[in-house]
C-alpha cells in the first residue's frame, strides 16, 4: 500500500493524505450521526457517591478512593468485595437495557492499574476480563464503546475517581508517570485493535486538572499528541487506524484548543467536555430556570473537531452522599465547609420514591434542554451515569423507570423548551 500511495502521488500530482483520507472508516459516523450515550460509572473504576455501600461496608472512614480500599483493609477482604461489585454492578442485561433505551454508546471509565501496578501501590487488579467481557456485550446488543482511561499514574486530577484523592495529584510533574501512562495507552490500543467496530473511539485520559496552572496543560497537551500516534497509527507506518481520539478539554474554554491536532496532518480526533451544574456555591443556588436557561445557552462552537459532551447529567444539586468525596458534605445543604446553605436536600437526591412529581418534570425539562443543547452545538452526548446506588437524580436507569427520560431519546416532550 505505502509503495501504491508514492507512485500514485507522483503519477496523479496528489499528496499522500487525501488518499489516507479517503480510507478512514471510524467504526460510528461521527459527526453525520449524535452520538447517545452512557457513561458505566463506578464499575471498574469506584467512586463513593455511586457505591457508598462498598466503602461504609468496612466500616474505616479513612477508605475514601480505590487506593485506600486497597491500603486499609485486609487485601481478600478487599478483594472479594470488588470481585462481588464486579460481577454485579453491571451484567449483560445492562447493555441490553441501554441498546433497548435507543442509546449508541457507552463510556467506560478504567484505571491505570488495571493494567499494570507499580512498587507500593496498593491497587488491587481482576478488572481486566471485565472490559474484555463489557466489549463482548456491547458488540452483541449493537452498541459502541468509548475506553475511557480514567485515572493516570500519580493522579492526574486528585479526584477520589481518579483512584487517589489527593490535595497535589502528581501525574503531570513525574515523567515516569506519564511514560507508564503511554505504554497503558499502548496495551488498551492493541488490545482492541481487532475490534474498532465495537470500540472505535478511545480516550487517552480523563480530566486532566488543567486549572491547576501551564505546567498541567503543557504536558497534558504532549500526552495528547503523543497518544494521537499510538491511537491513529498504532503501528508507527503510514497505515492509520480508523480509531477515533477522544482528547479531554482539561477544563478549558473550548477556544483555548483552537487549531489543535488538525490540520493535513490529523484526522478522527474529538474533542470530550463536561458540563456539570452543581460544583460551585454559585450553581448550586440557581434556580430551576436557571439551570434550564444555562442549559440552553450552553456554547459548544469554536472547535473543528468532532465535540462530545462525555459526562454531563440532570443533577441540578450536589447533595447525593459522598459526591464531593467521602466524608465532606454538600454545598446545597451547606454541610460542606466553605458553602452556604440553599435549602434541604430531602427529596431531591436519594430515591425517586421521594422525588414530587415538580421535581420529576424539572428533571425530565432539564435533561431535554441539554440533550437538545448538546445535539445542536456538538455531535452528541452520554450522561453520567447509567445507575447509582442512591442518588437516582443522576442515573439514567432511574430517570427511564421513573419517566423523566423517555425511552427514546428523540422522543421529547418539551420540544422547545430551548426557545
Ligand atoms: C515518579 O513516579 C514514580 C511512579 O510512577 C515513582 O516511583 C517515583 O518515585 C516518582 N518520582 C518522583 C521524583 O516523585
Amino acid at each position: 500500500m505505502p509503495s501504491f500511495r508514492a507512485f500514485a502521488s507522483v503519477l496523479l500530482g496528489l499528496s499522500v493524505a487525501p488518499l489516507v483520507l479517503s480510507a478512514f472508516v471510524p467504526g460510528f459516523p461521527y459527526g453525520s450521526e449524535k452520538v447517545r450515550g452512557v457513561n458505566l460509572g463506578g464499575w471498574l473504576v469506584l467512586e463513593p457517591w455511586i457505591t457508598p455501600s462498598l466503602f461504609d461496608n468496612t466500616g474505616d472512614t479513612r477508605i475514601v478512593d480505590e487506593w485506600t480500599f486497597g491500603q486499609y483493609q485486609d487485601r481478600n477482604v478487599a478483594e472479594a468485595a470488588l470481585q462481588s461489585h464486579w460481577n454485579t454492578w453491571i451484567t449483560e442485561a445492562d447493555f441490553a437495557d441501554i441498546a433497548a433505551a435507543g442509546l449508541n454508546h457507552v463510556r467506560l471509565p478504567i484505571g491505570y492499574w488495571a493494567f499494570e501496578v507499580g512498587p507500593g501501590e496498593p491497587y488491587i487488579q481482576g478488572q481486566l476480563p471485565y472490559l474484555q467481557k463489557a466489549v463482548t456485550w456491547a458488540g452483541k446488543h449493537g452498541l459502541k464503546v468509548i475506553i475511557d482511561l480514567h485515572g493516570a499514574p500519580g493522579s492526574q486530577n486528585g479526584f477520589d475517581n481518579s483512584g487517589e484523592r489527593l490535595q497535589s495529584p502528581g501525574w503531570h510533574s513525574n515523567a515516569t508517570n506519564v511514560h507508564r501512562t503511554d505504554a497503558i495507552m499502548q496495551t488498551i490500543v492493541s488490545m482492541f485493535a481487532s475490534q474498532t467496530n465495537v470500540v472505535p473511539i478511545i480516550a487517552p485520559l480523563n480530566e486532566p486538572a488543567g486549572y491547576d496552572g501551564q505546567a498541567v496543560l503543557t504536558t497534558t497537551a504532549q500526552y495528547w499528541l503523543d497518544s494521537y500516534q499510538t491511537i491513529r497509527n498504532p503501528g508507527g507506518t503510514s497505515e492509520p487506524s480508523n480509531t477515533v481520539q477522544l482528547i479531554h478539554d482539561a477544563f478549558q474554554p473550548l477556544s483555548y484548543w483552537t487549531g489543535f491536532e488538525t490540520g493535513p496532518n490529523f484526522y478522527g480526533v474529538a474533542m470530550d467536555t463536561h458540563i456539570y451544574q452543581v460544583f460551585s456555591n454559585a450553581e448550586v443556588a440557581m434556580s430551576p430556570q436557571d439551570h434550564i436557561n444555562a442549559a440552553c445557552s450552553t456554547s459548544l462552537t469554536g472547535l473543528n473537531v468532532w465535540l462530545i459532551v462525555g459526562e454531563w447529567s440532570p443533577a441540578r444539586t450536589d447533595c447525593a452522599t459522598y459526591l464531593n468525596g467521602r466524608g465532606v458534605g454538600a454545598r446545597y445543604d451547606g454541610s460542606r465547609p466553605g458553602s452556604s446553605r440553599v435549602g434541604s436536600c430531602q427529596g431531591l437526591t436519594g430515591s425517586a420514591k421521594t422525588f414530587s412529581s415538580s421535581y420529576k418534570t424539572f428533571l425530565r425539562q432539564f435533561w431535554e434542554a441539554q440533550v437538545i443543547s448538546y445535539e445542536k452545538g456538538g455531535d452528541g452526548w452520554l450522561q453520567w451515569t447509567w445507575k447509582a446506588e442512591s442518588a437516582d437524580d443522576w442515573s439514567y436507569q432511574a430517570g427511564l423507570a421513573n419517566g423523566w427520560i423517555p425511552q427514546d431519546p428523540t422522543d421529547l416532550k418539551y420540544p422547545n423548551i430551548c426557545g
